[in-house]
């Protein structure tokens, strides 16, 4: 089976609607995020601030590359990840895309609950947020093989959406 890749604007929802997902069919999850912070032993933002975001950069799509070797996992994707036309490729070839989108009010409210962004820091002002998803969206639409919107919906609600559209891709392939 095709790997499962969430991406989407910070604050979507991605982890928290792919460990669900991952929970209802019974695969295996990894949070590129989670697990470089793993792999690090620092918090993103720590590897911001010592190292720049180019090394990030580095870090997430040596991640990918490894993990797109795998099959049917569940992947929740940095916002950032689909930056580069490499990462944008590798999850093309080896998963179906699934795209998690919300208002700028309702990304600007989850964003509000924690400080670990190293993107927003300073810069949690619904301008900024709207200036960075208006450059970002085309390649979030672009590379989506399917597209849900959070907004006004519980996670059970979001998980099933995702999960009734995946199956429809794949009983048409
Ligand atoms: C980033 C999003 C973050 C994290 C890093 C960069 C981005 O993940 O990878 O801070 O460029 O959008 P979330 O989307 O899970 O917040």
């Amino acid at each position: 089976m095709k790997n499962i890749y969430f991406i989407g604007f910070m604050g979507v929802g991605k982890s928290t609607i792919s460990y669900r997902v991952s929970r209802i069919l019974k695969k295996k999850i990894i949070d590129t995020d989670r697990e470089l912070e793993k792999r690090q032993g620092k918090a993103i933002h720590e590897i911001f601030t010592e190292k720049g975001e180019l090394y990030f950069r580095k870090l997430e799509s040596e991640l990918l590359r490894e993990i797109s070797q795998q099959t049917d996992l569940i992947i929740s994707c940095g916002g950032g990840m689909i930056l580069k036309e490499e990462n944008r490729k590798l999850m093309k070839d080896s998963g179906i895309v699934v795209l998690l989108t919300a208002t700028i009010n309702t990304i600007y409210r989850r964003v509000a609950l924690n400080d670990r962004r190293p993107l927003l820091k300073g810069k949690k002002t619904k301008a900024h947020l709207r200036a960075m998803y208006s450059k970002r969206e085309p390649i979030y639409k672009e590379l989506a093989d399917i597209e849900v919107s959070i907004n006004r919906k519980t996670v059970s609600m979001i998980s099933e959406e995702v999960i009734t559209k995946v199956k429809e891709i794949e009983n048409h392939v």
